[in-house]
């Protein structure tokens, strides 16, 4: 038995079917169910007794001292967060109760339980924290990427507030001995991605005839990789990463935002070109800057390969194509997520009219 949080997300519903293809041990999923939860990621679990949902938050460390009680897991895998910087930047309190706080109280009941174990429990016991690349801040071009001794610089709410998270984390193997493990990881892409980020907003967009947003230049550079090599990883650093050590994932995919754009137009023109004839690309349009926008991501990911032999089994042209025809083929997902909240966030984010760009 493991403990996930956050499971009814992008990547936490990922790595749970993945997690249970792999490894078969049961689950019990903690989501609060945010906008960005959704329980149709997994709905290929409806009959399985081994995904056990349990709806709250994480914050509440009534709730999750007795589901640690009740089902006793070996680990937590920590996803829940609020997760999308352009929201940050808009209403950064969320980020600051979910990521921040919400990270401390799951820490202090993890630590209450793991205190309470038998030995031979409390030894093989972890605490996996799933952080991002962003709380290094942002790189100039011939800067080498980011390596787990990299200093934290973040740069916007979410990232100072998964910072802040990483710290804590940190300080509870310290100071507690709890028996922590902490992943910073690139831009993940995937199936079940909510479409506010990127590439599945682009896909919609495009499919739906409207401009293609680009922030300022759009030369922006991220790494980018495929959720299921972030969930394979997850798990080796699971079962073998050393306690109290930082692992960073990454898949050597560093592309700027009109690469990306362009590389998902042309899949889309092929397997679904236009009614009006025209490319797909055709749509592309410049919006207005993200605030304190950071300009390149890039990440060393030799630890994680070095110690304990991962590497990403998806190129960047094989993922995305597997991302566009997962899209492609979901439609009734995609007309469930799209929902008038998310109408309503398309329109804070850019502009009165859903879709313009400048
Ligand atoms: P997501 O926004 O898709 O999902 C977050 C999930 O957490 C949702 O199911 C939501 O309902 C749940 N949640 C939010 N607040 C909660 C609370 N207080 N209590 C319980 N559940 C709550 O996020 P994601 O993209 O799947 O990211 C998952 C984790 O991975 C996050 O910690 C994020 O920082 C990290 N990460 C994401 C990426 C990426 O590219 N998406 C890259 C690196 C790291
Ligand atoms: O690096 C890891 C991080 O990647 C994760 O920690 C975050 O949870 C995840 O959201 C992601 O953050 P980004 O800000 O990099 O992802 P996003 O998809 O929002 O944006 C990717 C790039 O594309 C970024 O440079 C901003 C740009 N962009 C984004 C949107 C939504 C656009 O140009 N237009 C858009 O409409």
């Amino acid at each position: 038995m493991i403990l996930v949080t956050g499971g009814a997300g992008f990547i936490g519903s990922n790595f749970i079917l993945d997690w249970l293809a792999a490894e078969g041990s049961p689950v019990v999923n903690l989501d609060k169910l945010t906008y960005a939860g959704n329980l149709h990621n997994l709905a290929a679990l409806q009959n399985d007794a081994r995904h056990i949902f349990a709806h709250g938050d994480i914050g509440d460390g009534e709730l999750v001292g007795r589901l640690l009680r009740e089902h006793r897991p070996r680990a937590i895998v920590h996803f829940a967060a609020e997760s999308h910087v352009d929201r940050s930047i808009h209403g950064p309190a969320d980020f600051i109760r979910t990521n921040i706080d919400g990270t401390f109280r799951l820490l202090e009941e993890a630590r209450a339980y793991w205190g309470g174990l038998p030995s031979a429990e409390r030894e093989a016991f972890r605490f996996l924290h799933v952080s991002t690349d962003e709380v290094y801040g942002s790189l100039e071009p011939d800067d080498p990427p980011f390596s787990e001794t990299t200093a934290y610089a973040p740069n916007s709410p979410y990232s100072a507030s998964k910072a802040a998270s990483d710290h804590l984390v940190r300080a509870y193997h310290h100071t507690y001995g709890l028996p922590v493990l902490t992943t910073n990881c690139s831009n993940n892409y995937g199936a079940f991605q909510f479409p506010e980020k990127l590439i599945p907003l682009i896909i919609l967009n495009a499919l739906n005839g409207k401009p293609l947003p680009v922030y300022g230049d759009g030369l922006n550079i991220r790494d980018w990789l495929y959720v299921g090599d972030h969930c394979t990883a997850i798990r080796e650093v699971l079962q073998r990463g050393r306690c109290g050590e930082t692992y960073n994932i990454g898949g050597w995919n560093e592309k700027t935002n009109l690469d990306v754009i362009h590389t998902v137009c042309a899949i889309l023109d092929e397997l679904q070109p236009a009614a009006t004839g025209q490319p797909y690309a055709a749509l592309i349009g410049y919006v207005k800057d993200r605030p304190g926008h950071d300009r390149r991501y890039a990440i060393d990911a030799r630890k994680i390969e070095r110690e304990l032999g991962w590497k990403p089994q998806e190129t960047f042209d094989s993922g995305i194509r597997k991302t566009v025809r997962w899209y492609l083929d979901n439609a009734a997902w995609i007309h469930n997520v799209t929902s008038g909240a998310y109408r309503d966030w398309v329109s804070k984010q850019y502009g009165a009219e859903p879709g313009a760009v400048s």
